[in-house]
């Protein structure tokens, strides 16, 4: 079992979860039975990062890109989605979870859009943790979408580019509701962000595991977590050896610059 220091957790979690066609396929199954076991996987996920305290979670459920699917996949996937936004509802308002999604939500069937509105205003002042679903999502479609608003502002003299800051592009993405990713994790593998949260994973640390998702579990998670703070932890010892800085004061200091 990995430990985790729950005193340095990350604050925001994010996963790219990968490999349930795989998962599915090694089993001589279709491919919407790998998406069944991951629906289980992420309650398993949410479950685990609830328990252990962290504030965001953002799960990377259909990209932009996966609307290339055949149409039967891209069904059974909203189908699924449909169902755990019945299934999990009793879940989230037990634990005081609040539902959000991110993405170009009009593009989902209406039944699917009014199941996520539902959800999401019945959950809406839950503080225990908020779990963002990226839903039709696209980092770059995120960012396009970010550059029309501000054009718009800026054709309309509402504001002045030269006033175009970080945080005013921050503000007009909706991923960055929950501030930027800590932890980037992915499964089944391959080691690359497939257009997820482009602009709020600048610095995140990335765990890459060959698991596949529907294996994850609240182990997997939390072995994702102690890679993280050993990183963290490995960067104060180099520091350290470097500039031979020993005072706990000044390697708090050099930690939180970095
Ligand atoms: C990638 O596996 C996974 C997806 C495209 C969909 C993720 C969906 C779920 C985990 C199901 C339920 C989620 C919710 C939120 C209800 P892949 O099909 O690309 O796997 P492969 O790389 O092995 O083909």
């Amino acid at each position: 079992m990995a430990l985790v220091d729950v005193s340095r957790l990350p604050q925001h979690v994010a996963i790219i979860m990968d490999g349930n066609g795989r998962w599915a396929q090694a089993r001589g199954k279709p491919r919407t039975a790998g998406h069944q076991r991951g629906a289980d996987a992420v309650r398993a996920t949410m479950r685990a990062a609830r328990r252990l305290g962290i504030p965001a979670l953002t799960l990377y459920a259909f990209s932009e890109q996966n609307w290339d699917r055949p149409q039967a996949e891209i069904n059974a996937l909203v189908d699924l989605l449909c169902e755990c936004l019945v299934s999990e509802r009793n879940e989230l308002v037990d634990n005081e979870i609040r539902l959000a999604a991110i993405g170009r939500l009009h593009k989902l069937p209406q039944h699917a859009q009014s199941r996520l509105r539902t959800l999401t205003s019945e959950t809406e002042s839950n503080e225990g943790m908020t779990l963002n679903l990226a839903l039709s999502y696209g980092g770059r479609e995120e960012l396009i979408d970010a550059a029309r608003a501000l054009a718009r502002k800026a054709r309309d003299s509402e504001i002045d580019p030269n006033d175009i800051d970080e945080a005013a592009i921050a503000r007009l993405l909706p991923s960055m509701d929950v501030g930027p990713v800590d932890l980037m994790i992915r499964t089944g593998g391959e080691q690359r962000i497939s257009n997820f949260l482009l602009w709020g994973s600048a610095y995140a640390e990335f765990y890459f595991t060959d698991e596949l998702w529907p294996d994850f579990d609240a182990n997997s998670l939390y072995c994702g977590i102690q890679a993280y703070q050993g990183r963290e932890r490995r960067f104060g010892l180099v520091l350290d050896a470097h500039h031979d800085v020993t005072s706990t004061k000044t390697r708090n200091e050099s930690e939180r610059a970095i």
